[in-house]
């Protein structure tokens, strides 16, 4: 089974990272990855400091492996996200959407490891020299909010950019993908949407029921004129979006439009109005799995192409 530097750092079993995702994973998803043998992570991005201790206990009362926490560092109460993570000595920080260097020495102190989102080469070498112990490179086939380049060629970039290990994001979700990944030079990987479908993702069951039945053309981009380009299935909401786009509409209310969607969907249930954050992969994913099944399902997948590829070219 393929065990890689990640393994080693995180103490992990199998190099897999499930995604942080605002309004949706929690301490029973992270824990479910975690006790699979992948890290679980729990988003820290839409909570208080009070609702992440509780996810976070939650966690540990459901298992004893190590776990994440997902630190969205533009969000007015970063630092008190931060203090938790601390005081609670998270095992692993993952951050996005800032620079963590001014926390860095805190984390490094109580052992915690730091991993930050990166969408290119220069913000991975920025984040290797100030100390970071691995990024996460995503490319712009991931749901949610993303960059500019696709993970194919942003992952062998920064492979060569940096020294510290990579792990890639967006475009992962069957054996065949986290094989590819792996042939890019990356030493793990982070899947978001194929957890989406996992039954111990406690999303809104109508949330799920459209994940599991999109297709790969169901899937598209807002917000490229902000500035915040967002990958999600496409509904009234991104029609909306769309409409105002081309008319040319305020970056204003094109932000007002998007502002707090994601929660309606993942926590209402509202699949018209409400934000369905998925990646280009979600044609993918068709049926509900336990997270143990699906993490199996991609290493056992890998493992099978790398063979028949070692077989194919060797002879
Ligand atoms: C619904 C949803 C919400 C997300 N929210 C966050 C977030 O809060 N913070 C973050 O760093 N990444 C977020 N992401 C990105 C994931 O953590 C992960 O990197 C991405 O989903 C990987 O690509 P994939 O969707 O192709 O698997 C989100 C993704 C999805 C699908």
């Amino acid at each position: 089974m393929i065990g890689t530097k990640i393994c080693e750092m995180l103490g992990i079993k199998y190099p897999v990272l499930q995604g942080g995702m605002a309004w949706i994973a929690d301490g029973e998803l992270a824990a479910a990855v975690s006790n699979a043998g992948g890290l679980g992570i729990i988003a820290g991005g839409n909570r208080s400091a009070d609702e992440l201790i509780e996810e976070i206990r939650k966690c540990k009362n459901l298992t004893d492996k190590p776990f994440g926490v997902n630190i969205m560092l533009m969000m007015p109460n970063a630092e008190e996200i931060i203090d938790v993570c601390l005081d609670e000595e998270v095992p692993v920080v993952t951050t996005g959407a800032g620079n963590p260097g001014k926390y860095i020495s805190a984390f490094k102190e109580k052992g915690i490891k730091v991993i930050p989102v990166v969408a290119s080469d220069a913000l991975a070498k920025r984040m290797e020299r100030i100390g970071c112990d691995a990024v996460i490179a995503e490319g712009m086939e991931a749901g949610g909010h993303i960059g500019k380049l696709t993970t194919m060629v942003l992952i062998p970039a920064i492979v060569k950019a940096v020294s510290i290990p990579v792990i890639a994001a967006g475009g992962i979700a069957i054996g065949e993908q986290a094989a590819a990944a792996f042939a890019l030079g990356a030493e793990g990987i982070q899947m978001g949407t194929r957890f989406l479908a996992a039954k111990e993702c406690n999303i809104h069951p109508k949330y799920k029921e459209k994940v599991l039945k999109a297709r790969f053309n169901q899937v598209t981009v807002t917000g490229v004129t902000t500035g915040h380009p967002v990958r999600l299935v496409e509904n009234k909401l991104t029609r909306k979006f769309e409409e105002l786009e081309f008319s040319g509409a305020p970056k204003e209310e094109l932000e007002e439009l998007g502002r707090g969607k994601l929660r309606l969907a993942a926590e209402q249930g509202d699949i018209e109005w409400g934000s369905i954050m998925a990646g280009q992969v979600v044609g993918y994913v068709n049926k509900e799995e336990t997270v143990e099944e699906i993490i199996k399902d991609v290493m056992e997948g890998a493992q099978k192409v790398i063979s028949a590829l070692c077989e194919r070219f060797n002879g």
